[in-house]
C-alpha cells in the first residue's frame, strides 16, 4: 500500500526566522559567506569552495560564458548548460577559462607581413587591442614584436602597410621567461611601467601573456572563484546519456565542477555516471547530482554514487510544470528540511559532510535566506540570474518595459530531452517547463550586492558569522496566512504600491 508522509508539503514563504542573541562581534563586516561545494571529512577543508553561496542554473537562458565570468568574479559559480553539443559546451568552458588568467594564451596573433587592415579586423573580432607578431602568425610562433592601438593611427596611417612597420620590436619589449612566477611577472610589469608582458620559451617562441589589468582586476575582486592556476572557476552540467564523450571534453577545457543535471536524480543512471567519472578522474573534479527531495535518495547518491554535493528540489522552479504534468515533487522547504536532517545524521555517523544545494523556486531574497537557514550550503537559481544583463538572451520591450526571455529546460524550446527522458529517446512527448519573460533588473554584481547585504544582516540577527553557524542557530516559526499579510505594509497608503503602482 502506498506510504503517506504525515507532514504536509511546505514551502519557504510559510516560515520566518526568530532572532537569536546578537553579540558585539556579530557585525556584517565579520560575516563570511564562504561555503563548501565538495564533500569533506570533519576537520579538513573542502576541495572546492565558493565565497558566496550562489550558483547559476544550467539552463540555456541563464548560464553562458558571460554569466559564468560575472558570477565567478563575485565569488559564485555558473554551470554551463549541457543541452547543446559537446563541442559547443566545451568551447564555452574554454572561453571562461581564457577570460582572465595569470598566464593568458594569446588569441590575437599576426604574421609580420599582415596589413594594418588585417590587424583592425582581428581587433574587431577578438575585442583585444594587444596583438602579438610571430613569424607564422600563430600563438606559439617565434616572437617578433607587439602591436597595440597606441602604435598606429587608424584614420591617418596607410592601412595597407605591414604591421612590422608599426610594431614594437622584440629588442624593445620587456619579456619574461617561461617558468617565471606570476608574482615576478607582475613585478616586472610594475618595474618597467608596462601593460603587457610576453612570456617566451627557451627557443624564443611565444608561451603566454601577462596583463597588468588582470592583476588590478583581481585586487578589485578579492572574492573571485579561481582555480589553482588563477583562472576563473566554472561548472558544467552533464547528463547520464553522453557523459563518456562529454566529460573528457569538459575536463580538457578546464571545468572545475561537474553536475549531473536531471529533474529526478534518484537513479542508477546517476550512480553509474558518477562511478565512471570518479574511476577516470579521481577527486580532481567535484561531482554533484540530483535532484532529490527526500532522505533515501540523498543516502543513495552519497553512499552508492559517492557524489560531492547533492541538489534538492523537484517541481519548484519558476518555469517548472513538473508537478502539474507528472504529479511529482515536494514543497521545497519540506524537501530541504528532510534532506538536511539526513545530511546531518550522515555527518554524525561518518564524519563526512556533504554540501546541499537548494535548487529552484526561490522567488525573493527572503526565501534565499530561509533556504540557507534550513541547511542549504548554497542555492541554485535560474530566474534570478536570467533577469540580469549577463544572461545570454536578448532584451525585448513589452508594453514599454524591458524583459528577457527565460525558458525551462523541459520546454519544447530547449529541446533538452536528455534531462527528462530516462529511456534515451529523443524528442519530448510532453513539456515540463514553460517559455516565459522576466524583467531586466541590472548586472549580476548589482543584484547580488543587495541580496548579499540582506543575507549578512539576517545572519547577524541570528548571531552567526558563517553559513553553517547560521543554520545551526536557526529557529524558525511557521506562519499563518494572517501573519503573512501582516508582514507586508498595512493601513497605510504605500508610495510604491498604491500611488506609483497606479501609473
Ligand atoms: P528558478 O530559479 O525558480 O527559475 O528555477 C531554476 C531551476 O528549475 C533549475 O535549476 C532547474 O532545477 C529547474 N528547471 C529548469 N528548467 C526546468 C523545466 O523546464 N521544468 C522543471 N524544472 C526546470
Amino acid at each position: 500500500m502506498a506510504r503517506i508522509i504525515d507532514e504536509i508539503s511546505r514551502t519557504f514563504s510559510e516560515y520566518l526566522l526568530i532572532p537569536r542573541l546578537t553579540r558585539t562581534n556579530h557585525h556584517v563586516s565579520n560575516v563570511s559567506l564562504r561555503v563548501p561545494v565538495a564533500r569533506f571529512k570533519r576537520g579538513s577543508e573542502s576541495r572546492f569552495s565558493l565565497n558566496i553561496p550562489f550558483v547559476a542554473a544550467s539552463m540555456q537562458s541563464v548560464s553562458g560564458p558571460d554569466m559564468a565570468i560575472a558570477l565567478a568574479r563575485e565569488g559564485g559559480l555558473a554551470f554551463i548548460y549541457c543541452s547543446q553539443s559537446v563541442e559547443e559546451q566545451a568551447a564555452m568552458v574554454a572561453k571562461v577559462k581564457a577570460y582572465k588568467a595569470g598566464f593568458v594564451v594569446s588569441d590575437s596573433n599576426l604574421r609580420p607581413d599582415a596589413t594594418l587592415t588585417e590587424a583592425l579586423e582581428l581587433r574587431k573580432c577578438t575585442g583585444h587591442s594587444t596583438m602579438v607578431i610571430t613569424d607564422n602568425g600563430c600563438k606559439d610562433g617565434v616572437f617578433l614584436g607587439i602591436l597595440t592601438d597606441k602604435d598606429y593611427w587608424e584614420f591617418d596611417d596607410d592601412l595597407n602597410r605591414p604591421v612590422s612597420d608599426f610594431m614594437t620590436t622584440k629588442e624593445n619589449v620587456v619579456l619574461g621567461r617561461e617558468g617565471i612566477s606570476l608574482y615576478n611577472a607582475n613585478m616586472l610589469l610594475r618595474e618597467h611601467k608596462k601593460e603587457c608582458l610576453p612570456i617566451l620559451d627557451d627557443n624564443g617562441r611565444l608561451h603566454s601573456l601577462v596583463f597588468k589589468k588582470d592583476y588590478v582586476d583581481h585586487l578589485n575582486n578579492p572574492n573571485e572563484s579561481l582555480d589553482a592556476k588563477k583562472r576563473i572557476a566554472v561548472g558544467a552540467a552533464i547528463n547520464t546519456h553522453d557523459y563518456k564523450e562529454r566529460v573528457p571534453a569538459l575536463i580538457e577545457a578546464g571545468a572545475d565542477v561537474l553536475c549531473l543535471d536531471a529533474s529526478d536524480g534518484y537513479s542508477e543512471f546517476q550512480r553509474d555516471a558518477a562511478h565512471w567519472i570518479r574511476d577516470r578522474y579521481g577527486d580532481s573534479v567535484a561531482i554533484g547530482g540530483g535532484n532529490v527531495v527526500e532522505s533515501d535518495a540523498f543516502r543513495y547518491l552519497v553512499e552508492e554514487a559517492g557524489l560531492d554535493f547533492v541538489k534538492v528540489g523537484i517541481g519548484g522552479g519558476s518555469i517548472c510544470i513538473t508537478r502539474e504534468q507528472k504529479g511529482i515533487g515536494r514543497g521545497q522547504a519540506s524537501a530541504l528540511l528532510a534532506v538536511a536532517k539526513e545530511r546531518d545524521e550522515y555527518f554524525e555517523e561518518t564524519g563526512i559532510y556533504v554540501p546541499l544545494c537548494s535548487d529552484g523556486g526561490l522567488a525573493n531574497d527572503t526565501q534565499i535566506i530561509i533556504a540557507l537557514a534550513m541547511g542549504a550550503d548554497f542555492v541554485m537559481m535560474g530566474r534570478y540570474f536570467a533577469m540580469t544583463s549577463e544572461s545570454p538572451t536578448p532584451r525585448v520591450s513589452i508594453g514599454g518595459r524591458i524583459y528577457k526571455p527565460y525558458w525551462g529546460e523541459g520546454s519544447n524550446r530547449a529541446r533538452n530531452w536528455q534531462r527528462y527522458n530516462s529511456d534515451g529517446e529523443s524528442g519530448l512527448k510532453f513539456e515540463e517547463g514553460v517559455d516565459a519573460y522576466v524583467p531586466v533588473v541590472g548586472s549580476v554584481k548589482e543584484v547580488l550586492d543587495v541580496t548579499l547585504s540582506k543575507i549578512r544582516a539576517a545572519m547577524c540577527n541570528m548571531g552567526s558569522l558563517t553559513i553553517r553557524e547560521f543554520s545551526n542557530n536557526a529557529v524558525l516559526t511557521r506562519i499563518s496566512e494572517q501573519s503573512f499579510i501582516e508582514g507586508g505594509t498595512s493601513n497605510v497608503l504605500s508610495l510604491d504600491k498604491d500611488v506609483l503602482g497606479k501609473f
